[in-house]
């Protein structure tokens, strides 16, 4: 038994990366896939959830971060940047410092979780709020890598989706095939567009078959369910408040092509899947990140998942980058004398 190498030397065969590229590797992936008795008892389905927030930087962002940064190393470069809803740029901003290369982070002010500001800030990013949302975040980015010498490390740079596509091959090692559905949420679209690719290149060579992809946006930030582009998203879910995603048309391809779907969940339907996650499956992620599984419900509840399937949710990022929203839905600490009978007294607890 050898330890977890990153994805870059698991997967090195099926990475754009020569043999003598440099590495810059936290060790990401090798995620958990966990079976969710709760959601597999409400669903009747046989449900797993691939907890991404166990990655370095506590969301799924480091499987292409790690192949983006060991890339730009090996091209020369010297500084990346990159437009954020937090967790791209905690990610970005530890595997530059990990590299020494100048990192610069664009992010909407204000909507950012607090836990990501500070990965950032820790990791001694650049970091740069706009009055504005991701999208204008984007597009500032992209322009400022046209123009000068630094190298943009959003999900349009190539090698982010390769990265993230070996979630999909950790899924198909662990279950032998693909399950019948996957379901994620849908920010920049760059993760779905991701998993739908390596489920292909695993079934193209092993025939392990392919799933229904069913991607989640939040209601206030939902262009592909629309049909338009949003200008003023808006949802608590700040990871995913997106309103003009980059991958759109690869997110409609894989929709297609899987015999999928793309829908909304609301706020309220996001953070009911939250708490469930956290108290009756054990697993704290963030509110963006519960859309996958509140996504499940819904549609499940629609009559649209047929029980005894196979069913495998992303939840993309950890629970303790957003606290706020852990602690205002939950009960208040409790104040005790520092005693035995204060503590018992508190609980409730009679003598035995
Ligand atoms: N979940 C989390 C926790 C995210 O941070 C993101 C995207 C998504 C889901 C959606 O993934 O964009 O590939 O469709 N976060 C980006 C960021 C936008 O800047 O951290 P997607």
């Amino acid at each position: 038994h050898r330890g977890w190498r990153g994805i870059i030397e698991e997967y090195r065969d099926r990475l754009p990366l020569g043999p003598d590229a440099p590495v810059v590797t936290l060790l990401e992936g090798g995620t958990p896939l966990v079976p969710a008795a709760r959601l597999s008892e409400l669903t009747g389905c046989d449900v797993y959830l691939k907890v991404e927030g166990a990655n370095p930087t506590g969301s799924f962002k480091d499987r292409g971060m790690t192949v983006a940064i060991s890339a730009a190393v090996g091209e020369g470069s010297r500084a990346v940047i990159c437009a954020s809803t937090g967790n791209t740029s905690a990610s970005a901003a530890a595997y530059a410092a990990r590299a020494g290369l100048v990192c610069a982070v664009l992010v909407p002010s204000g909507k950012i979780a607090l836990g990501k500001m500070a990965q950032a800030l820790v990791h001694g990013a650049r970091l740069l709020q706009l009055d504005g949302s991701f999208d204008d975040c984007l597009r500032v980015a992209r322009e400022l890598a046209d123009t000068y010498p630094v190298t943009l490390v959003n999900s349009v740079n190539p090698y982010r989706l390769e990265g993230q596509k070996t979630a999909a091959f950790e899924i198909l090692e662990a279950l032998g095939v693909a399950p019948d559905i996957h379901c994620l949420p849908v920010g920049n679209a760059g993760n779905i567009t991701a998993y739908w690719r390596g489920y292909n290149e695993w079934d193209g060579d092993f025939g392990t078959g392919r799933p229904r992809m069913f991607g989640f946006q939040a209601a206030g930030a939902a262009p592909i369910v629309r049909g338009g582009v949003v200008t003023a998203p808006q949802t608590i879910a700040t990871a995913i408040r997106i309103g003009n995603p980059a991958s759109w048309q690869f997110a409609v391809d894989a929709r297609d092509e899987s015999g999928g779907l793309i829908e909304a969940v609301n706020d309220r339907q996001i953070l009911a899947a939250y708490r469930l996650l956290a108290r009756e499956e054990g697993v704290f992620v963030e509110p963006s990140s519960a859309a996958s599984v509140a996504g499940l419900l819904a549609t499940h509840e629609a009559g649209k998942v047929a029980p005894g399937q196979r069913v495998v949710c992303t939840v993309t990022g950890n629970g303790l980058k957003d606290p706020d929203w852990a602690i205002s839905g939950a009960a208040k600490p409790e104040t005790i004398r520092p005693t035995v009978a204060g503590a018992a007294e508190a609980l409730g607890l009679r003598r035995s």
